[in-house]
């Protein structure tokens, strides 16, 4: 746990220009800053970056923020993670509340195997590069096979000699502890005392988690396994938990980000090989079924999956078994078969990049359907296997549940009946009592999350990208007080008032009706009241994200204050102005205006149910809102008519 004072410490040293610079080249226009997204691909750049109002906004993707989400986007980690980023970057140092001394051991021993891992991947690489064993071993077999030196440089993959304890002398000499030293893989004890190299005489190939750091290893026998296993890999410690690790994944992040695909083959020399030939969106599982931890990974960065396999390979079978977690996961599983008893890394050195990607392109396969296909040629006119087959595949059709992939089922659905020949309204009515039973097994929670979704996906059935498009014309005159009130409520109205002081006492009587914005002005005049002076900054930072998102929203799309009302109000026409007085005048006043239609609106609606003597009333009501309406329409016509 980060205490407050150091997170309010880094608040305060951020630079929004200098962190995303780091990442983004950035050019200055006018007060902002504009550069190519980092968020997806774009030749023309369209993301902005405001130094003043310390946020960036993508006029192409859409994504915005401030600088701790910036850092969380772009590496992919937490909040905590992204302050203790941001805090090594300005050299500040963190204060922890209490950890428990069991955490604590274990944060020590991670650290301790990454400094031995580091020290290992060093030593490796030098034996490779620098020895004659490592050069006419190592080295040889790895060029012969047509890995470069540069690919190898930069995958750090190195050469363990054949002699029993190179690296258990090299590890001793430096002082590493020796209690730790087998638990990280790299040697084992022999008759109690002796440290031995557990990877003799094999090619190494790192892992690198997510940012980089090294946390195992792959050993690969040189030439065919004979007597001895193919790989050796690293036991699992506090380090290395193999469910939760792809290979490649740290060289690939980027790529998969911008390509919005992530290219999932099995080996460690599949991932480097397309790595050379310059297809760097690929991860490897090291040929094992998929964990849903991996398939997490993936989907930080994408939704769409494309699984590379070797036609006959006891892979496909692994990765089938998969397939669920993926659907329930909300990913878009595709499945492409290397043919020719090649894999990857053979097929790509064979026919080169482009015919591979071409490949990978006209022979991508939908997962589910692949799956269907496979199983219907199985099942050939045997009318029981058809029938378990069309139950699998409802099954697997019924796991698609997110509100998004609604349309995603429907689709699945149509195809699947085609393929079959069968009616698609029993495909339908099968699917549903599938959903349904599911619904039923899970937990009361999980149950009632699913209608929710389900109901608010009715209520939307078009996706909208922009929030903003949700905003009622009503609501957007709220939002225009709240950004009044974050862009100059602290400033002085009169001499004795602030500018806060004066919005609350003019909309008083006209309260706001969106529950978002009635959350947002308790919000501000919480803090207000409290003395915390608030303005848009402190809302950015807040670690509610709806808060932040709001905040954001609000002052980048500042609703304009035109059209409808010049139109309503007698052709006048408002003068465009950005002073400040003039900006809260206006857009209290027009907040007020709108708020009186409405009443009229009711008033007007009442009118006419209402009997006689009920009607004068609302007559008298309906001439005080008029006089209202006069006096406001005054205020602003003696400013802004022309
Ligand atoms: N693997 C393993 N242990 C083995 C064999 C394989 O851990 N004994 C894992 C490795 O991660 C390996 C992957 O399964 O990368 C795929 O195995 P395979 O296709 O046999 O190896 P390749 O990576 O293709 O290696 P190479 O190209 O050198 O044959
Ligand atoms: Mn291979």
């Amino acid at each position: 746990m980060i205490t407050p004072a150091t997170i309010e410490q880094i608040k305060n040293r951020l630079d929004i220009i200098d962190v995303v610079g780091e990442f983004v080249k950035l050019k200055k226009r006018g007060s902002n800053y504009l550069g190519n997204c980092p968020f997806h691909n774009e030749k023309t750049p369209s993301f902005t970056v405001s130094p003043s109002k310390e946020l960036y906004k993508c006029f192409g993707c859409g994504k915005s923020g401030n600088t701790i989400t910036f850092v969380m986007e772009h590496e992919k980690i937490p909040y905590v993670d992204a302050l203790r980023w941001l805090a090594a970057r300005y050299n500040i140092e963190i204060e922890e509340a209490q950890v428990s001394e069991q955490q604590k051991q274990q944060f020590q021993t991670a650290d301790s195997l990454f400094v031995i891992n580091s020290f290992a991947a060093k030593f490796f690489d030098n034996q490779l590069f620098n020895t004659e064993d490592g050069q006419a071993i190592g080295l040889s077999y790895l060029k012969e096979r047509g890995f470069r030196e540069e690919i190898l440089k930069k995958f750090q993959i190195g050469y363990n000699p054949q002699a029993k304890d190179t690296l258990a002398k090299a590890l001793v000499t430096n002082q590493f502890n020796k209690e730790l030293l087998p638990r990280t893989g790299l040697v084992a004890v022999r008759n109690e005392t002796e440290l031995v190299d557990n990877y003799r005489g094999r090619i190494i190939f790192p892992i690198h988690n997510i940012s980089g750091k090294i946390i195992g290893f792959g050993a690969r026998v040189i030439g065919k396994a004979i007597n001895a296993p193919k790989y050796i890999n690293t036991p699992e410690n506090e380090l290395y938990l193999k469910s939760k690790v792809l290979y490649g994944s740290y060289f690939a992040r980027t790529a998969i980000d911008k390509q919005d695909e992530c290219l999932l083959v099995e080996g460690y020399t599949d991932v480097v090989s397309l790595h050379q030939a310059g297809i760097e969106n690929v991860v490897a599982s090291g040929g094992t079924s998929l964990t849903i931890d991996q398939l997490r990974l993936v989907k930080k960065y994408t939704n769409n999956l494309t699984i590379i396999y070797d036609g006959d390979s006891a892979g496909v079978k692994a990765a089938l078994r998969g397939l669920d977690m993926a659907l329930e996961e909300g990913l878009n599983v595709r499945l492409v078969l290397i043919p020719d008893n090649e894999d990857p890394d053979s097929y790509v050195n064979k026919v080169g990049t482009a015919a591979f990607q071409q490949f990978i392109k006209d022979n991508k396969k939908d997962f589910i359907i692949f799956q269907l296909e496979v199983m219907l040629k199985d099942a050939g006119n045997d009318i029981n296997q058809k029938n378990i087959l069309v139950n699998h595949v409802a099954e697997t059709i019924s796991k698609i549940n997110k509100a998004e992939d609604f349309i995603k089922q429907q689709a699945y659905i149509k195809q699947c009946a085609a393929i079959l020949k069968i009616d698609e309204g029993g495909l339908i009515t099968l699917v549903n009592k599938l959903k349904r039973d599911k619904v039923a097994k899970d937990d009361k929670k999980a149950a009632a999350a699913e209608i929710n979704y389900q109901n608010e996906f009715e209520q939307y059935p078009e996706q909208q990208e922009e929030q903003t498009l949700f905003v009622s014309q009503d609501e957007k005159h709220e939002r225009n007080i709240i950004r009044v009130l974050l862009e100059y409520g602290l400033h002085s109205f009169s001499e004795t008032q602030t500018i806060a002081d004066h919005v609350f006492s003019e909309i008083n009587s006209f309260p706001f009706e969106s529950p978002e914005m009635i959350k947002m002005l308790d919000l501000y005049k919480s803090q207000y009241e409290q003395g915390l002076q608030p303005t848009t900054k402190t809302f950015l930072y807040f670690e509610d994200h709806t808060i932040r998102d709001l905040a954001i929203s609000i002052t980048l799309f500042p609703y304009e204050l035109s059209s409808n009302w010049d139109k309503m109000y007698e052709g006048k026409t408002i003068t465009n102005t950005d002073t400040k007085d003039m900006d809260v005048l206006m857009s209290v006043n027009y907040y007020k205006l709108k708020k009186l239609k409405k009443m009229f609106d009711q008033n007007q609606a009442d009118m006419e149910v209402a009997s006689i003597d009920n009607q004068l009333l609302l007559l008298r009501i309906h001439m005080e809102l008029k006089e209202v309406e006069r006096e406001i329409t005054k205020k602003l016509g003696t400013v802004i008519l022309k």
